[in-house]
Formats: C-alpha cells, structure tokens, sequence
C-alpha cells in the first residue's frame, strides 16, 4: 500500500473504532495567533472529508467565517504515522440540508448539553455561572465540514522514512515524494 492508502485506511478505520488515536484530531485555524484545539472528528469519509461539530458561539467559528482554510493533524502513535491534512472548512448551520440531522444525532445523545452553555465558550466565568448556572435551554450548535485539498503523510520507520505530499486535483490525488 503507498502512503495515501494507508493514510485513508487508518482513517476510514477511525470510523468504526471507538479507541483510535484518530478519533480526535488538532484543528487550527488563523487567529490573533495560530490557533490550535482538539476536537472530535465525527465521521471522515471515503473522498477525506471531515466532520466536527461546535458550539456556533466558539471563537474557532469566528476565524473560520473569516479565514475558512484550515490545516488538521492526526498522530498514530503505534503505527507512527502523522498526517498534516490542509482544507476548506464549510460550515453547517440552519438552513444548510444537512444541519437537522446532524443537529438530531447530537440531540439524542448526552453531548447535546455540551452546546447549552448560558455564556459562549471561552468568555470570563461570571457570578451566576460560577453559582452553578451554567446551562440555558437554547442548543447553540454547528456542524463544520473540512473539504480536503492536500494530504503531506509522514511514516517513520525503523531504518528510514517516508513522506508525501497528496494534492487533490478534481477528483485525483497527485502525489509528491518529499525528503522526511
Ligand atoms: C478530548 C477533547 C475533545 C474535544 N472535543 C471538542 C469538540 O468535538 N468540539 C469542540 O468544539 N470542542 C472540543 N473540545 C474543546 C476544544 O479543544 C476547545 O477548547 C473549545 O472548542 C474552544 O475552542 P475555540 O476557543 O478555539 O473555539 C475538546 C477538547 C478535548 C480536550
């Protein structure tokens, strides 16, 4: 299997396996700084696109509606496999066809209270909240596609290793052997 092969099976298997170190992935996006935070990865599939959802209040929404490029990173530690994967994030809120059932998954599951929070993320705990009032009625919820355009896999090995860069061209990965 070359490389994109084997990057795509592990994350196609992330899917499936509750335990694989892809479940989680490192999204970052343009801030003030380069902003960097984990997030669950909900699905990847089978063209690479991801999926996370978030609180639609959450800064990472804000930098997302300015600058939608971003760049994710997923670590296997066993198999010591990194990928850098660089795409377009689009976001999925009301009105788009699929936000309703994305929005149903999270509302059957306990995670819904996760995006009920009175204050957005991120804001200075205040009184009533420190008091325990932490959660309203009002779900603040978006799902956020990532659209990938390039893949740069670097596989370790014991005596050498390996990296490529993947550029997606319509619907054709090109490849590009670099120096690890
Ligand atoms: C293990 C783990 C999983 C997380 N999963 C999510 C997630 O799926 N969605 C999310 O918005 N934040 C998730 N977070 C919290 C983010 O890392 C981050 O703190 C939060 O989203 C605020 O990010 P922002 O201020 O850049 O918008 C997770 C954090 C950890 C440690």
């Amino acid at each position: 299997m070359d490389l994109f092969e084997i990057a795509k099976a592990e994350l196609l298997r992330s899917n499936a396996d509750r335990k694989h170190p892809f479940r989680l992935m490192y999204l970052s996006t343009f801030g003030e700084y380069p902003e960097v935070r984990t997030v669950v990865k909900r699905k990847v599939d089978s063209e690479l696109k991801l999926t996370f959802f978030t609180d639609s209040r959450s800064p990472k929404v804000d930098q997302l509606r300015e600058h939608p490029k971003v760049s994710v990173l997923f670590y296997h530690p066993k198999k010591k496999l990194q990928i850098r994967l660089y795409g377009q994030a689009q976001l999925i809120d009301e009105g788009h066809g699929d936000f309703d059932r994305y929005l149903q998954s999270v509302k059957e599951s306990p995670s819904v209270k996760d995006y009920t929070t009175i204050q957005a993320p991120g804001q200075t705990l205040s009184e009533e909240s420190e008091a325990g009032a932490l959660f309203g009625d009002e779900i603040h919820f978006v799902a956020i596609e990532i659209h990938p355009a390039r893949l740069d896999v670097l596989q370790l090995g014991r005596e050498s290793h390996q990296r490529s860069l993947f550029m997606r061209e319509k619907d054709n990965w090109i490849q590009q052997e670099l120096v690890p």
